[in-house]
């Protein structure tokens, strides 16, 4: 993973800035991309997750303008957009229907009264389960807050980026990865429900180990994956128990025998069945990580894989695969997909003197079996959203 750290993004992007903009940033939002430990495709369903900031970011930096023009350069694309508010709605790239229907969100509430100057980069890889998207949301949100709102919660960057994601990207997501940019401190596990939507930090007392994310290189973007399908077939679940049960109960408080009761669908079952489990297990890993019990951890990440792939359904072959490969080096206690799915990254818990083996030896056995050569990287954690203002 390249070891870049925050303070020279920053300052190679001051620079970039200037250049462009012949001037210097009033705001500066840095948003981090997160690996997710345990709890998938629980979020959307009130469940539970424990996800951490890592250390690659996506940053917004803005100055005022006097006009109503909005000038955006992505330092990533390389690329300068202009438009005013009246033309939000049209772009002809996704980074560009990100950036504009961010803005037209914010702007729906709080009324931007003059346009901006504005720089968006970052080093979070595009696509692979570690939520370039949500840190870019975020980051370009609380930008704007921060400039044009004298007060607001964190749980408003939230509700806003949610809202982009549901009514204009047309993805039915949770908040898990908003939350986990936002919220997350620096080498502490953050414990999500999002039933409350509260959460509550907690310390690794894991020795010798590290945390290694194997990118198989399949990117799928969670609009044309099945993912929204996911979340119907949850609600379908729960609406056929409610109505065997006569009743109305919630995803929360569901039980196995709840879940019996739509055995014979066996899609639905089995979708039901991983977010119970998924729940139970997000509370034993709390407990085997504040243990620093790896054995233990390993297993849960294990049988999360499982579920995800068996039950679930959103592993795919190349993933899969890793994971069978993974399990015969002796420095790997366990791993499983992390993200939406459908490829991506797996995370994984590797014994430290065996770690280089274990990226070595992962890239050589992936290549011999599909020809292709995947990255594969320790991850490393840090702090939630910093916004920077006074500059
Ligand atoms: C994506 C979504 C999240 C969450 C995960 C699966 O990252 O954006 O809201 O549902 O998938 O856990």
């Amino acid at each position: 993973m390249d070891r870049i750290t925050k303070d020279k993004l920053v300052s190679d992007y001051k620079k970039i800035f200037f250049n462009k903009f012949k001037t210097y940033p009033g705001i500066i939002s840095i948003a981090p991309g997160r690996v997710n430990i345990i709890g998938e495709h629980t979020d959307y369903n009130f469940g539970l997750a424990i996800p951490t900031a890592i250390n690659k970011w996506i940053i917004t930096m803005i100055s005022d303008r006097n006009d109503n023009q909005f000038n955006i350069h992505s330092v990533n694309y390389d690329k300068m957009i202009s438009f005013s508010l009246n033309d939000l709605t049209k772009s002809d790239e996704l980074w560009e229907k990100y950036i504009k229907s961010t803005i037209h969100i914010v702007n729906k509430k709080y009324k931007l009264n003059n346009g901006f100057d504005m720089l968006i980069g970052g080093n979070i890889p595009i696509g692979f389960g570690m939520s370039s998207s949500a840190a870019l949301e975020v980051s370009i949100v609380s930008a704007i807050l921060d400039k044009y709102c004298d007060k607001y919660d964190q749980y408003e960057i939230l509700k806003i980026c949610n809202v982009v994601e549901k009514e204009i990207l047309g993805i039915q997501s949770g908040i898990l990865d908003q939350y986990a940019s936002i919220f997350s401190k620096n080498k502490k596990f953050l414990l999500i429900d999002f039933n409350s939507n509260t959460h509550e930090y907690f310390d690794s007392n894991i020795k010798n180990c590290s945390w290694v994310l194997v990118n198989s290189m399949i990117s799928r973007d969670l609009v044309s994956s099945d993912y929204n399908i996911r979340v119907l077939e949850c609600n379908e679940g729960l609406d056929l128990i409610n109505k065997l049960k006569n009743e109305k109960t919630s995803f929360n408080k569901l039980s196995l025998d709840d879940i019996e009761l739509v055995k014979k669908n066996k899609k639905l079952y089995c979708r039901l069945l991983h977010f119970y489990y998924e729940n139970k297990r997000v509370r034993s890993m709390k407990k085997e990580i504040s243990d620093g019990n790896k054995y233990n951890v390993g297993q849960l990440l294990l049988e999360s894989h499982f579920s995800l792939s068996k039950r679930y359904e959103v592993s795919c072959r190349e993933i899969d695969t890793i994971i069978s490969m993974s399990k015969k080096h002796p420095g790997f206690y366990g791993g499983r997909i992390m993200g939406g799915g459908f490829g991506g990254c797996t995370i994984n818990l590797v014994e430290n003197n065996l770690k280089k083996d274990f990226i070595s030896y992962i890239k050589n056995e992936f290549y011999k079996k599909f020809e292709y050569n995947i990255k594969v990287e320790e991850v490393f954690f840090s702090e939630g959203l910093d916004v920077l203002t006074d500059l």
